[in-house]
């Protein structure tokens, strides 16, 4: 392992160069523009793979394709799944760029690009700590086997059904992600709960046409009118959600969990000012680390409705959206808070507007068990690449597939992130410090070696 450090330090422009080329491709998921562009990332990484001795396929799925590749030189050790995404966000508003977002660029130690911490830079600590082993030592030390999709981003529509298919291919010990952040800089973290998430929208449509609001306004509904009073009853006035039933399942944070939580450093003025809002908003008896990682919320995303463009314009709209989001927590169903959001949306809306409401994408929430040997190496390996003790740490965010890993093929999963919780995931100018990536990727080189021994 000493060999495999050691190549990982005297490498570690080589390894970023490359790391460059993958974080010029921009993979945007979303943006039909860019399908060519995911396919690239997917080709570029079982290009590497390939180039590492990971005999590595671009498989085609009704989506983006993804790509899966394998090392199994280590009879008789255990096989560790690598999951990660090539795919990102989109980068508007494109002015608030200080470089190109997808020019990786360093400033201040950081590596500023769309991607740098989600998903790809994260992702390549572990093709780097593969290749320190491989060029080094010549062997891995466990067997590997690597799943790099490109529809995380848009919720992994595709991913389930093919993982389904492929049940042989993907049989492991156990799945190790980084795509999620440390507490804080210098807190390496290992990751015990995501939330789950389901989508929806609300449409209101008043009339066949938006009308002349001096003819007509004043005396027929107005749909951006209606749809705010629907918004603005979803919630009460300190920020609880006022959805019956929407709370039901909701399960709380274990006395112990609650406990090593409050040992945590956290600051609210630090957290206020890194949100860059004026205030703490939600449930006013509930922490900030409680609201974020325990509770579910119910946000709305975009607004849309009448006129949108330049100068003013008389009309009454005709119809308006709204398109939201809730975030859960461990056993809440998405399809059963839809429900309770749906009927509660209904309740709220008047005769004289049609009101539809639209089912997204939902995945539920996973919580990870510590008390397994595999967390055990992975604490160790944390040890080992960052010089602390890692800490237990929940997130608010989602990552779909890991509810298919966990519910539907038993593995158990490893969520070690190495991002920080500025590195500004989904916002301009994302980055992700060079020494975490460095330290990250020395956590997979001892990973991979404290694997082999359990
Ligand atoms: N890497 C994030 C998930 C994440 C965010 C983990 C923040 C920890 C902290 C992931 O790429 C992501 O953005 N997930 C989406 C999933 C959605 C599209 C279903 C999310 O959380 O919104
Ligand atoms: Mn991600
Ligand atoms: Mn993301």
């Amino acid at each position: 392992m000493d060999k495999a450090l050691k190549y990982l330090d005297a490498h570690r422009d080589p390894i970023l160069n490359e790391l460059f080329e993958l974080l010029r491709i921009p993979s945007i998921s979303a943006q039909r523009e860019h399908v060519n562009d995911v396919r690239k990332a997917a080709e570029w990484v079982a290009r590497k793979l390939n180039a590492l001795g990971i005999e590595a396929k671009v498989f085609e799925t009704a989506g983006h394709p993804l790509v899966y590749g394998e090392w199994l030189g280590a009879p008789g050790k255990p096989t560790v799944l690598f999951y990660g995404h090539i795919d990102v966000q989109p980068v508007e508003p494109l002015e608030e760029w200080q470089t190109p977002p997808f020019e990786p660029t360093i400033r201040e130690g950081n590596l500023y690009c769309r991607g740098a911490s989600d998903d790809k830079g994260q992702l390549y600590t572990h093709l780097a700590a593969a290749e320190a082993w491989l060029a080094a030592d010549g062997t891995l030390p466990v067997n590997v086997k690597f799943l790099i999709e490109g529809e995380e981003e848009i919720g992994s529509p595709n991913l389930p059904a093919w993982i389904n298919e492929h049940r042989e291919l993907l049989a492991a010990d156990v799945v190790v992600i980084s795509d999620t952040a440390q507490f804080a800089a210098d807190y390496p973290s290992l990751c015990t709960g995501l939330r789950g998430i389901a989508a929806f929208e609300i449409e209101v449509r008043t009339g066949s046409a938006d009308l002349h609001s001096g003819s007509f306004g004043g005396a027929v509904p107005n749909a951006i009118e209606v749809l705010s009073r629907i918004l603005t009853g979803l919630h009460d006035e300190v920020g609880r959600v006022s959805v019956p039933g929407f709370y039901d399942d909701v399960d709380e944070p274990s006395a112990e969990e609650k406990s090593s939580w409050s040992r945590l450093p956290f600051d609210e003025a630090t957290f206020i000012a890194s949100a860059g809002v004026k205030a703490t908003w939600g449930e006013p008896d509930r922490s900030v680390l409680e609201r974020i990682w325990t509770r579910p919320t119910l946000e709305f995303v975009g607004i849309m409705g009448g006129h949108q463009g330049q100068g003013h314009k008389g009309i009454v709209p005709a119809r308006a959206v709204a398109k939201c989001s809730a975030r859960l927590v461990p056993k809440q169903d998405p399809k059963k808070v839809l429900e309770a959001i749906r009927q509660r949306v209904m309740q709220l809306a008047p005769p004289y507007a049609e009101v539809l409401f639209h089912c997204g994408h939902g995945t539920p929430a996973v919580s990870i068990p510590t008390d397994s040997k595999w967390v055990a190496a992975a604490v160790a390996a944390l040890e080992k690449g960052f010089g602390s003790r890692p800490v237990f740490i929940r997130e608010g965010g989602s990552i779909s597939i890991v509810t298919t890993f966990v519910r539907d093929l038993h593995l158990p999963c490893l969520l070690m992130g190495f991002g920080l919780p500025d590195d500004r995931i989904h916002s301009p100018n994302e980055k992700f410090s060079l020494k975490d990536f460095q330290r990250g990727a020395r956590s997979s080189i001892a990973l991979l070696q404290e694997l082999s021994v359990r």
